[in-house]
């Protein structure tokens, strides 16, 4: 085994990746459940390729019969109903995971330097999920997928000029049609795959240069061992390799529960319009998208003007991207950070989760109030920290990481 090793060596790099990603690659040893989000992140990611590639071998990408063959792997083909519901829930799962997994880096200010570059590829990443999650939902062509893609789509004729030909373009189409379907096909099957796979290599490899932040965002560097080891440093394998373990354990139960009795997950996961095949002439009541994408929906419909809208809602992810910029704060985890910046994040969470529900329903004049004040509120978390971060009082941060 070891002259086999010795062979691979000499002409590939795998003990050297083995060693600098994973058994030498020293973790801070007071990760908590919160870590667990990015190798659950990566399980889902393989998750989804795996169902997706095998759904693909039994779904027709033609306007025609698209609906019917989504119905014929859940009756007909073997064990295609399990396929079907851990890709559909499982786009569900990704976006709890990631927003977890992005809630994290919040709290303990992971994005701040050096990081800024793992948490821009991890925007990326988002970018690219939306994308081919809003792509994946037009795949089973039904009322929701059509109609939603419909709103979605039409958002980018707001865009003065040009608007008109940008929607004809990405339709490829005078409205939504076959052709539309087979381009998302196209996309959501093979190009988008290969992007977040490629982004989440560069995440992980730069996250690996720098090293991994913690809940006390403690830097583990600066008291080393005489070897050159974080004295708080552990290696990745085995330890957290094993913890993760646990994580996965937990995840499953809870993904399997979601999988065998609520896979619809009363509309939220698959919106019940969806169980009647594409209309053109026929809109359904009351157009919302999935779960995931309501917070940005309700900022959206929260501001009259239609091109204002549209910039608000673009903004409310933009914003994200320049997060590293906007935290002055001489501390990273919010263990540290005064009362102001732990006001904040709270009222921001509570925000976002409070549009995400607005953003399912029918606006009525009380709703768009609130969707009004929450939009407000999710900027000014973001727009006033430069201000609250610099201002505010922290606490002094220990030499060495806490238990
Ligand atoms: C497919 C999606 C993603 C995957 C597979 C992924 C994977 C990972 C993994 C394995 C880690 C190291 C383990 C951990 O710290 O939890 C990590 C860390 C990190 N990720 Fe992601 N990630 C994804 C999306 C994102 C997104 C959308 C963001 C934010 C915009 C993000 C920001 C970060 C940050 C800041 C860290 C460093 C955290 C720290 O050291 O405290 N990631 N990611």
């Amino acid at each position: 085994m070891s002259k086999f090793m010795d062979w691979i060596d000499a002409r590939f790099p795998a003990t050297k990746m083995w060693e600098d990603h994973l058994s030498k690659y020293y973790a801070p040893k007071n990760f908590n459940f919160l870590y667990f989000f990015g190798s659950l992140a990566l399980l889902v990611l393989v998750n989804q390729i795996v169902t997706g590639v095998w759904l693909t071998m039994s779904f027709t990408p033609s306007a025609e019969e698209a609906f019917a063959s989504v119905e014929y792997i859940m009756r007909d083909v073997e064990y295609g109903w399990i396929l079907r519901y851990m890709h559909s829930s499982g786009a569900s799962a990704f976006f709890i995971v990631v927003y977890l997994h992005m809630f994290r880096g919040l709290l303990y200010g992971s994005y701040q330097k050096p990081r800024e570059l793992v948490w821009l590829f991890g925007m990326l990443i988002y970018l690219a999920l939306m994308a081919e999650a809003f792509m994946g939902y037009l795949l089973p062509w039904g009322q929701m997928s059509y109609w939603g893609a419909q709103v979605i789509i039409s958002l980018f004729g707001a865009i003065p000029v040009i608007g008109g030909d940008l929607t004809q373009w990405i339709r490829g189409d005078y409205l939504i049609s076959g052709i539309t379907l087979n381009r998302f096909f196209a996309l959501h099957v093979v190009a988008l795959p290969i992007v977040i796979l490629g982004l989440v290599v560069l995440h992980i490899l730069a996250l690996h240069e720098v090293g991994s932040n913690n809940p006390d965002g403690v830097d583990i560097k600066k008291k080393k061992d005489e070897n050159g080891i974080p004295l708080d440093g552990i290696p990745f394998h085995p330890y957290y390799t094993v913890k993760d373990i646990v994580g996965v354990v937990v995840f499953l139960f809870v993904f399997c529960a979601v999988v065998f009795f609520f896979p619809e997950m009363g509309g939220y996961f698959l919106e019940k319009p969806n169980f009647e095949q594409a209309n053109a002439f026929k809109t359904p009541e009351h157009i919302a998208p999935v779960w995931y994408f309501t917070p940005f929906y309700a900022i959206l419909r929260a501001v009259p003007d239609k091109l204002m809208g549209v910039i608000a809602m673009g903004a409310a992810i933009a914003v994200l991207f320049v997060l590293p910029w906007l935290d002055r704060s001489p501390v990273r985890s919010m263990r540290y950070k005064g009362w102001i910046s732990k006001v904040f994040l709270l009222v921001f969470c509570v925000s976002f989760v409070i549009l995400g529900i607005l953003g399912v329903q029918a606006p009525t004049p009380g709703r768009t109030l609130l969707s009004q004040v929450c939009t407000v509120l999710y900027f000014a978390y973001f727009l006033l920290m430069p201000f609250y971060t610099r201002l505010e009082k922290t606490k002094p941060v220990p030499e060495r990481v806490t238990g």
